[in-house]
C-alpha cells in the first residue's frame, strides 16, 4: 500500500484542531482552571460529597460556605488527591485528569493547599522559612547544594513584601503572631508558584486587624492564581468574595454574589435549620 494512502486511512491523528496540547500541561484556553463533575465520596455509606459539580475560573477568588459537615474540607481533600471519589470527574484545566495522578504530582502540577494550623519552622527566620520552601520545590532542587542566586533572593523579598512581613524579615518565626505565621505559610505556598491555592478557614483565631489584612492579602493574590477560600465568617467572606458557592449535604446548593446567596430562601433555611 502506498504510504500516503496509509496515512489517509490509517490511524486518526491525535491532534486535529491545530491546538497541540503537550501531555500533562495545563490548558485553560477553553474553560475553567479546575472542575469537578458529578463527584461523590462516601464514608461508611454516608455521602460526604453527593454528585457535586463545581467550576473554578483562572484567576478567580471563590469563597465556599456551608454549614458544618457540608463537605467543604472533603472537597479540598478530593482536589488535592488526599481522598479519592467513588465516582465523578476532577480536572485541572482541560487536559490534566487529577484522578490519574497522586498527591505529590497534583501539588507539583500547581495545586497547593493551606491547612488551618500553620506549619512554619519556629527556629528559622521569616526569610529562611521562605528559602526552605523554595528549596523544597522540586523544580529548583539543585539549590539545595548552592547558595541562593540574586534572582531567588529577589523573589523571596518580593513574597515577604506581598505577605506584609518585610519588617520581620530576620525575626524567628517562633515569635511571630498567629496571624503573621498564617501569612508566612501563605508566602511559603506562593514560593511554589501555584496556579490554584486552596485555603481552609484562614482567619480562625485572628485578631480583627489581622482578619482585615488577610482579606487584603487574598484580594491581592487573585488574578495571578485562582484561590478557593472556605470560611464560616460571613463578614470576612463579604469583604473578599465576588462569587460565593454554598455547599449543603455534599452538593452545591447555590452560587452567586454574597447578596444573592444571603437572600436565597434555601440558604436561609439551611443555616437556620442547621
Ligand atoms: N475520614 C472521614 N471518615 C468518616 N467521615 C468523614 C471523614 N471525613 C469527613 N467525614 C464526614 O463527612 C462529612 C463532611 O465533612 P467535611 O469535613 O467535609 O465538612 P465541612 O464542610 O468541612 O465541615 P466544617 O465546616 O465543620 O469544617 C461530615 O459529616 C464528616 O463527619
Ligand atoms: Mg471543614
Amino acid at each position: 500500500m502506498n504510504i500516503f494512502a496509509e496515512n489517509l486511512f490509517g490511524e486518526v491523528p491525535k491532534v486535529s484542531s491545530g491546538n497541540l496540547v503537550v501531555e500533562g500541561e495545563l490548558d485553560t484556553r477553553h474553560g475553567p482552571i479546575l472542575y469537578l463533575e458529578d463527584v461523590s465520596v462516601s464514608f461508611d455509606g454516608f455521602k460526604a460529597l453527593n454528585h457535586m459539580s463545581l467550576y473554578i475560573d483562572a484567576g478567580e477568588l471563590r469563597c465556599m460556605i456551608g454549614p458544618n459537615g457540608a463537605g467543604k474540607t472533603t472537597l479540598m481533600d478530593v482536589i488535592t488527591g488526599k481522598t479519592r471519589p467513588d465516582t465523578g470527574t476532577v480536572f485541572f484545566g482541560q487536559t490534566i485528569d487529577l484522578l490519574q495522578i497522586d498527591e505529590p504530582a497534583i501539588a507539583q502540577a500547581g495545586i497547593c493547599r493551606k491547612f488551618q494550623k500553620p506549619s512554619v519552622f519556629d527556629a528559622l527566620t521569616v526569610f529562611e522559612n521562605l528559602e526552605l520552601a523554595l528549596k523544597a520545590d522540586k523544580r529548583t532542587w539543585q539549590t539545595l547544594f548552592y547558595r541562593l542566586n540574586g534572582e531567588q533572593r529577589d523573589r523571596i523579598d518580593q513574597i515577604i513584601e506581598t505577605i506584609g512581613l518585610t519588617a520581620c524579615n530576620h525575626q524567628r518565626a517562633g515569635i511571630l503572631s498567629h496571624g503573621q505565621k498564617q501569612w508566612l505559610e501563605i508566602g511559603m505556598l506562593l514560593m511554589q508558584e501555584p496556579k490554584v491555592m486552596l485555603v481552609d478557614e484562614p482567619i480562625a483565631g485572628m485578631t480583627h486587624q489581622e482578619i482585615e489584612r488577610t482579606a487584603e492579602l487574598l484580594l491581592s493574590l487573585q488574578g495571578q492564581r485562582s484561590i478557593v477560600v472556605v470560611e464560616h465568617d460571613m463578614e470576612f467572606v463579604r469583604s473578599i468574595a465576588s462569587k460565593v458557592t454554598v455547599l449543603h449535604e455534599g452538593s452545591v446548593l447555590t452560587e452567586g454574589t454574597m447578596d444573592e446567596v444571603q437572600n436565597d430562601p434555601r440558604v436561609i433555611q439551611v443555616y437556620l435549620g442547621g
